[in-house]
C-alpha cells in the first residue's frame, strides 16, 4: 500500500511558490510597456489601425472576413500599412508557395506576367501598390475583371506572405544606389 503525502504540506509549498511566480510575473508587466512580443519578433504597436480602401471601389475595408487576421505580422500591418514579413526568407519562401497556388496561373510562375500584368517590375497599374498598403488593398478587395477580390479565398496573413516574396523580386533588380 502506498501511503499519501500529507496534503496540507504540499499545498501551502505550492500555495508559496506559486506566490512568489505571480509577484515575479506582475513585477515584470509593470516593467514592460504595453507592447506584444512574440515568438516571430513582431513587436505589435499600441494605437489605432490606420483605414485601408478597396482599389477601385475607394470603400472602407471592413475586414469582416477576419481569415487569418489575428496574427501579429497583419496586427501590426494595419497600425502601420508596411508588411513586417518584407526581408524575411523564411516568409519569403512560404510567400512564394501560395502565390504559386493562388496567383501564378494568371500572372505567371515568376509573377513575369500571363494573362494578369507582370508584379515583378517596376510598373504598377495602380501606382498605389508601390506601398504594401495599396498592394494589399489591391489583392485583399481586387482590381478590374479577372482580377477578382482575394478575400476569403486566402487569409490576411498569406497575403502579407506572398507580398513579401512580391517584393523581393523587386528589389532584386533595385541597382544598387549611386554614389
Ligand atoms: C483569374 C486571374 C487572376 C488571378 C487568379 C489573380 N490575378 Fe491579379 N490580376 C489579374 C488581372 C487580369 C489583372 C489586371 C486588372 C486590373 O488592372 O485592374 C490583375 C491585377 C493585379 C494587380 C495590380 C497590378 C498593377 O499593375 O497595379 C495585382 C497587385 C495583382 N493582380 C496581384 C494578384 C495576386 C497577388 C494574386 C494571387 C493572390 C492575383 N493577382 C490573382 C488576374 C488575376
Amino acid at each position: 500500500m502506498y501511503k499519501l503525502i500529507k496534503p496540507s504540506h504540499t499545498t501551502a509549498l505550492f500555495a508559496a511558490i506559486l506566490a512568489t511566480f505571480l509577484t515575479a510575473c506582475q513585477a515584470q508587466d509593470a516593467a514592460t510597456p504595453a507592447k506584444t512580443t512574440v515568438a516571430t519578433e513582431i513587436v505589435v504597436d499600441d494605437g489605432p489601425d490606420i483605414e485601408f480602401r478597396g482599389t477601385i471601389s475607394g470603400d472602407l475595408l471592413d475586414f469582416k472576413d477576419k481569415l487569418g487576421d489575428d496574427t501579429p505580422a497583419v496586427k501590426q500591418f494595419k497600425k502601420t500599412g508596411k508588411n513586417p514579413y518584407n526581408g524575411n526568407e523564411a516568409v519569403i519562401k512560404n510567400g512564394y508557395t501560395i502565390y504559386s497556388t493562388a496567383c501564378s496561373g494568371c500572372h505567371g510562375h515568376l509573377a513575369e506576367g500571363k494573362l494578369g500584368p507582370a508584379l515583378a517590375d517596376s510598373y504598377w497599374t495602380y501606382p498605389g501598390n508601390k506601398k504594401d498598403k495599396g498592394l494589399f488593398e489591391t489583392i485583399y478587395a481586387g482590381g478590374q475583371g479577372m482580377m477578382g477580390p482575394q478575400k476569403g479565398l486566402i487569409s490576411q496573413d498569406e497575403i502579407l506572405q506572398l507580398m513579401s516574396w512580391v517584393r523581393s523580386l523587386q528589389n532584386k533588380d533595385a541597382k544598387p544606389a549611386a554614389h
